[in-house]
């Protein structure tokens, strides 16, 4: 968070993959080379992956994310970027300094990411995340997609490029992005939806007296 503290505003990429997120190595590289050649600034939360099905997600050591990383990575990117273990999402999410956020788009993290108004880079991974991510990309134009949406089972695979990560990454974090404007929009809607009047206020109201009504 000191380091955020430190960033200009609406400038840093932010990548967390949820509690069971974790790439493996090759596709690593790939996301660290599309970050560097973004140009932008980056924090990104590094998870080592389960070892075994029932295994859980942890945080690597120092030595062992370099190893993980292209061989001087970390040198190259000090100051504009920043790789950590576990990260506090919601905090970083209501950050100024923080301007993308790169997500499989598990629902947590979409409200999360709508709340604060910061546009996503939409990166599904497992189960309905990708008819959700669709949704997000293609009828709502909240997200741009990092390519997973258009790839077919036969187009190469999972591994999503340095170039899918590198244009992603671009078209987010470019201004103009229709995508950052109806963002913002869905902030403010969230919010009021909150208050007295509000959609969600008013739903749960009716479920308060549906349920009054039927004891
Ligand atoms: C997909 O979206 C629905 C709401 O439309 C939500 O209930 C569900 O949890 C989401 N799925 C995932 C994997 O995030
Ligand atoms: C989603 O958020 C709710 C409320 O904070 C929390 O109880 C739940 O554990 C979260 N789910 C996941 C999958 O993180």
């Amino acid at each position: 968070m000191k380091w955020l503290d430190n960033q200009p505003s609406s400038s840093v990429v932010f990548l967390c993959f949820g509690s069971l997120g974790a790439f493996n190595e090759a596709q690593m590289k790939e996301i660290a080379v599309g970050l560097e050649r973004s140009g932008h600034g980056f924090l990104w939360s590094v998870r080592r992956p389960a070892e075994t099905e029932a295994g859980t997600v942890s945080d690597y050591t120092n030595l062992e994310v370099e190893e993980v990383l292209p061989d001087g990575f970390l040198d190259r990117t000090a100051g504009r970027g920043l790789v950590c273990g576990w990260a506090p999402q919601v905090e970083i999410l209501g950050h100024r300094a923080t301007g993308d956020f790169v997500s499989h788009c598990g629902w947590n993290s979409t409200l999360e990411s709508l709340w604060f108004g910061v546009a996503m880079l939409a990166w599904p991974v497992y189960a309905e995340q990708k008819v959700n991510a669709s949704v997000l990309v293609k009828e709502m134009g909240l997200a741009v997609d990092v390519g997973c949406l258009k790839r077919t089972e036969t187009d190469g695979g999972d591994v999503v490029t340095a170039e899918d990560v590198e244009r992603g990454i671009v078209s987010v974090m470019d201004s103009n992005n229709v995508v950052r404007e109806r963002v913002g929009e869905m902030k403010e809607k969230s919010r009021k939806a909150e208050t007295d009047g509000g959609c969600s206020f008013a739903s749960l109201q009716q479920l308060m007296d549906d349920v009054m009504e039927s004891i």
